[in-house]
């Protein structure tokens, strides 16, 4: 599928940092979305992590473009401030992705009220700062990051491909490029730290991106994971020690929000985009991810044991 050469360990490293002090201001006017891309009437768009950050922003312009968007979220306060402000054809669904059980009840509120899903985006994430475990017994950078988003994903997937075309777009990271799948240490209950941790969840969801468009070839519904770059937000405000310094570094080099909910809006409604399945998209452009992601018999792996975690097997 990818013919591009592989890039080496160190070239993906050097593509972060220099994609890192790239800053741009505004989003690119070269990739504008087309008026005829514009129009969302009568389109759905589940979207979770959209109470804040560039999350928040991208469904201001999805709302803007006539979409009806369900925000699935944690903070029922923020979700009903973002109505408040926005007016009709928002609603909050509660989704706290720490939690399977709530991504399955949110799932199920969904399909009972949504007969149509066009857009899926997986763009709720964090980095904690330290190691948390969840009441199921989940590192919790695994389960919001990525074991959340693989769940909520293929419960939605039916409806999705029901409402074809249809598109899914799982916001990853540049990070991904440092990321390491440790089969025999998944929960990092050894040698933790949250760069370790949100780096092999973001490994993670673009395995699950590629496997995924593999699944749905032909069926009119396609996926592609996003580094959206390096953006302005909430993001690091929890890290502790000498993390702190990618907080400051964001105060610095980041670009504001608008140009992250670009790409993310751009990934999920653009006709240039049409078709395109899988890819990892840096930014603006797509880019082959961390070689491990290209490597089938980690992925295949990683998919059952990510089967089998989300209990989704049988
Ligand atoms: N900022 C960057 O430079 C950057 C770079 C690469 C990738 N990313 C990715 O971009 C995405 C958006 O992040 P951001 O930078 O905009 O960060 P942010 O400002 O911290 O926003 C994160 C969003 O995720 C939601 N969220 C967090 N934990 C959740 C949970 N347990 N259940 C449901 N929703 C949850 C938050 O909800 P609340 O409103 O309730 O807090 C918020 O809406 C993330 O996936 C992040 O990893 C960001």
């Amino acid at each position: 599928m990818n013919s591009r050469p592989k890039m080496s360990r160190f070239d993906q490293m050097r593509a972060m940092a220099s994609s890192m002090f790239k800053q741009r201001r505004k989003p690119n006017p070269a990739l504008a979305i087309s008026p005829a891309d514009s129009d969302l009437n009568g389109k759905t768009v589940a979207f979770t992590g959209g109470t804040d950050g560039m999350g928040r922003v991208a469904v201001e312009l999805l709302h803007k473009m006539g979409a009806t968007v369900i925000l699935l979220g944690r903070n029922e306060a923020k979700g009903q401030a973002l109505i408040d402000e926005l007016g009709s054809n928002v609603r909050f669904v509660h989704c706290d992705l720490v939690s399977l059980e709530s991504v399955r009840s949110a799932a199920s509120k969904v399909l009972a009220d949504y007969p149509e899903i066009h857009v899926l985006v997986n763009n709720a994430g964090v980095n904690l700062g330290d190691r948390q475990e969840t009441p199921e017994g989940f590192e919790a950078h695994w389960v919001i990051n990525y074991l959340g988003s693989y769940l909520l994903t293929n419960l939605l997937l039916d409806r999705l491909q029901a409402s074809a075309p249809a598109r899914i777009v799982n916001v990853s990271s540049a990070t991904e490029a440092l990321g390491h799948i440790n089969f025999d240490n998944l929960q990092l209950e050894r040698n933790f730290s949250t760069g370790k941790a949100y780096s092999q969840a973001k490994l993670a969801l673009n395995m699950f991106t590629i496997h995924l468009s593999r699944q749905l070839e032909g069926s009119g519904v396609t996926v592609n994971a996003l580094n959206p770059g390096f953006i302005k937000s909430n993001l690091l405000r929890d890290l502790k020690g000498k993390e702190r310094v990618g907080s400051i570094l964001m105060l610095l080099f980041a670009s504001p929000a608008l140009v992250g909910a670009d790409r993310i809006v751009r990934l999920a409604v653009s006709s240039a985009y049409e078709g395109v399945s899988g890819q990892f998209v840096f930014e603006d452009a797509a880019r082959l991810p961390n070689p491990e992601a290209l490597d089938d018999t980690i992925v295949e792996r990683l998919m059952e044991v990510s089967r089998a975690q989300a209990g989704l097997e049988g």
